[in-house]
């Protein structure tokens, strides 16, 4: 038996979901650079679940169906204000309370095709409810319910503030959202196909997906990105701080890829967008920290940004709390998820990978007194 640490290299499936050929990422088929530039977050989740983009009509239907889904059971909401709230990581608490929906939902052991995309759409609807009441409920305030008539991007951000976002910020949120949603067999991916192969029910996939997304060499990394530019706060003390970190071979948040090796395509348009979003808000020092770090990486360790590296400046840009950023990631990423939750149970057979054995062999049994 042969390993591989990591996986690395290993093709554990086929999917039509996306893919990563030579470096381009396509959703379906299509570029992502076409559909950063284009897309609305909505017609990437029909494409991912669907295998095809909407027509006007389907659209229109999908949109109206996924926002009459969005208000999460009272039940849940009411049990968000019962968590150690300063204690609590909104991760977890996204973790805990996607676990927690299943039991107020009926149909969540029913495995029919139409049952699991009806929990697909729950799920995509309800998920940005619970982040964005949870992060109010901390802030003593009261969850505030969708806007029908707004996107997915602007409720998202209108739930979290109480007031209807610029054009300029919704755009922004719906290029991350849409750059955010699928990426091939990622470990968060994995970790949903492993757990619904088995043919469990749609709520733990994405329980157990949220648990992998949230370590900091996932997407755990997108909030310690900010944390890193905070604590260094100027342009000035990025080169000693960078050289100190490489010195004590500590890992650079938002660098690097387990795929990409000559660059991750979807950060150049969050590097734009940081760009962007920075000069508007008058805190350009952000982006030109970013680049400077991005700069000394590059050059010194040959590591380039992925996805989280310059997205943590945009969402600081939008206002957002920093341990918001991950579940932010969650709230776009579920629809690649639930993708790759649904195409594994059409094509279903239990993952189960074998282990070489490397511990002691032929051990003698020793009773318990003479240990
Ligand atoms: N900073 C400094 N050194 C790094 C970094 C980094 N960000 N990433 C990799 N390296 C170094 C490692 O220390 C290692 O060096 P060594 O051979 O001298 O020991 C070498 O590059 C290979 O690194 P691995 O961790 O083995 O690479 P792997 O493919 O397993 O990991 C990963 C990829 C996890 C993304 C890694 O690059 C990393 O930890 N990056 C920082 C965390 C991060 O940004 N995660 C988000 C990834 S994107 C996403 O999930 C959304």
């Amino acid at each position: 038996m042969s390993t591989t640490k990591g996986l690395e290299g290993i093709v554990a499936t086929t999917s039509s979901v996306s893919s990563i050929i030579d470096g381009v990422l396509t959703y379906n088929g299509y570029n992502i650079d076409d559909l950063a530039d284009y897309a609305t977050f909505e017609e990437v989740v029909y494409l991912l679940w669907y295998h095809k983009l909407p027509t006007k009509e389907e659209l229109e239907s999908f949109t109206k169906e996924l926002n009459g889904y969005s208000a999460v059971p009272s039940e849940v909401l009411e049990q968000l204000k019962t968590y150690p709230i300063d204690k609590v990581h909104p991760m977890a608490a996204l973790r805990t309370a996607v676990s927690n929906l299943a039991l107020f939902d009926e149909d969540a052991d029913e495995m029919s095709e139409e049952a699991n995309r009806k929990k697909a759409m729950k799920l995509q609807a309800q998920m940005p409810t619970i982040v964005t009441a949870f992060a109010r409920i901390r802030e003593g305030k009261e969850p505030i319910a969708p806007k029908p008539e707004l996107s997915y991007a602007a409720n998202f951000l209108y739930m979290l503030d109480g007031e209807e976002p610029d054009e300029t910020s919704i755009e922004a949120f719906n290029k991350a959202l849409v750059l955010h949603a699928d990426h091939e067999l990622n470990a968060s991916t994995f970790t949903a196909r492993v757990c619904v192969a088995t043919l469990s029910d749609v709520y733990s996939g994405v329980t157990a997906a949220i648990g992998a997304l949230k370590g900091p060499l996932h997407g755990g990394a997108n909030e310690r990105v900010m944390a890193m530019l905070s604590e260094i706060g100027d342009e000035d003390k990025v080169e000693e701080y960078i050289h100190k970190a490489l010195e004590n071979k500590e890992k650079i948040m938002g660098f690097g890829h387990r795929v990409y090796k000559d660059g991750d395509p979807r950060a150049k348009h969050l590097k734009e967008m940081s760009r962007q979003l920075t000069k508007i808000t008058g805190e350009s020092k952000w982006y030109e920290m970013s680049v400077k770090i991005d700069e000394i990486v590059t050059s010194e360790k040959g590591l380039l940004p992925n996805v989280d590296f310059y997205s943590a400046s945009v969402y600081h840009s939008l206002g957002i709390e920093h341990d918001l950023f991950t579940p932010i990631f969650a709230v776009s990423r579920v629809s690649g998820w639930l993708a790759h939750i649904l195409e594994q149970y059409d094509n279903n057979r239990l993952i189960r990978p074998r282990a070489e054995y490397v511990g002691p062999d032929k051990q003698a049994w020793v009773p318990i007194d003479k240990r």
